[in-house]
């Protein structure tokens, strides 16, 4: 039996190349669709040469169908859509919402619409953390009510009910997941919008000064990349009916404190650790419940942050030699 084709939409990106990783490992024939925006041609360097991997370079707010016509003549039709293309800057999305709007809400239209009207078996889809909110318990169950404080958020959740609505009327399989905070190997340290590891990280190995915002008792629930890609290529590949919704996170809070002191460690690093002013409206605890994910996928993070963290080091080493 031939292969299944997956396409994977954001694929040259931080999450995106490790899931393409995942899926090539797995046997799969794998289309990348992105537009380079923030994803680079270097992420795939470890694949380029699998003949398996197809890299269109295009822009899925304009759809899906012109830009895949020649991967669907020649590999056959698409079955499965891993769908993480976005603008994933919170920020940016609060300074230009109506660009949000089209490269967050439009573009998992399209995939949708692709999906419904080829037939394919499923769509799965990188929701967000940001979707809930300032909640006031945690850890944060996915049946908590979602107030987004962002138009990133807001059409993250808007996504989701469009999958949702796939499902339910065109029956369109679709799996959701609201990642918390990702770090690993490929985050970019040099986009204004990255994550506070690959900050530290990055600074870290120059033997430059780490700012903590605010008193650094905030926490959060770090997952590793390799964690989430064996997840989505999972879910990807599962012939379960329907929709369905979870949160991937680890379950376990690390302060920025803690994360701060254990990066200096582990980099031999002699940077010093100070304070600046604490993020306007920023959320002072995010956690994951997982176990909707444990009964779905019977999901187990198998990357502890010490670990994780050993691994995302060696990497920036590696990187800035
Ligand atoms: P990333 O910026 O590395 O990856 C996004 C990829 O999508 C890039 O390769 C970019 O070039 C591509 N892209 C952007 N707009 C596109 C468009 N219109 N058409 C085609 N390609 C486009 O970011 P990431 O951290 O890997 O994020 C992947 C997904 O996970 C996103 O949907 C993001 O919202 C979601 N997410 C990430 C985190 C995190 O902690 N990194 C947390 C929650 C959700
Ligand atoms: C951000 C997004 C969230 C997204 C998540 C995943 C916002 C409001 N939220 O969350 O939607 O799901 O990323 O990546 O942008 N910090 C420092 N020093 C630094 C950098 C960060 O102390 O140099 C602190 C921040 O104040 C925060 C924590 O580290 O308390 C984590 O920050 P960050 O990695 O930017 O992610 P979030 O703000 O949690």
């Amino acid at each position: 039996m031939a292969e299944p084709s997956v396409v994977v939409t954001g694929g040259a990106g931080f999450i995106g190349s490790h899931t393409v990783e995942q899926l090539l490992k797995q046997g799969c024939r794998v289309a990348v669709v992105d537009d380079f925006s923030t994803g680079k041609r270097a992420n795939l360097v470890a694949v380029r040469d699998n003949e398996r991997l197809t890299i269109i370079e295009a822009d899925v707010s304009d759809g899906l169908w012109s830009c895949l016509s020649g991967y669907v003549q020649k590999h056959g039709p698409v079955q499965r859509i891993i769908h993480l293309a976005a603008q994933t800057s919170v920020v940016r999305s609060v300074e230009s919402p109506l660009h949000d709007l089209r490269a967050n809400y439009t573009a998992t239209m399209n995939a949708a619409d692709y999906a419904r009207r080829t037939g394919a078996k499923r769509v799965v889809f990188a929701s967000s953390a940001a979707i809930y909110g300032d909640v006031e318990t945690v850890p944060v169950r996915e049946s908590q009510v979602a107030l987004p404080l962002s138009p990133y958020g807001l059409h993250k959740l808007a996504s989701e009910q469009a999958l949702h609505y796939h499902a339910a009327v065109h029956g369109v399989p679709a799996s959701v997941f609201r990642f918390f905070n990702v770090y690993g190997p490929r985050q970019d340290p040099n986009s204004p919008y990255t994550g506070v590891i690959s900050i530290f990280i990055n600074r870290a190995l120059q033997n430059l000064p780490l700012t903590i915002f605010g008193d650094g008792t905030q926490t959060r629930d770090f997952v590793f990349v390799g964690d989430i890609a064996r997840t989505l290529a999972e879910a990807c590949l599962s012939d379960r009916a329907g929709f369905s919704l979870a949160n991937l996170g680890t379950g376990n809070a690390t302060s920025v404190t803690e994360l701060a002191k254990e990066i200096v460690r582990l980099c031999g690093s002699t940077s010093t650790i100070s304070h600046g002013p604490a993020r306007a409206g920023e959320i002072k605890h995010s956690l994951a419940a997982i176990t909707q994910a444990r009964e779905l996928l019977d999901y187990a993070p198998e990357v502890a942050l010490a670990d994780g963290l050993g691994q995302t080091v060696a990497w920036y080493r590696s990187a800035l030699e």
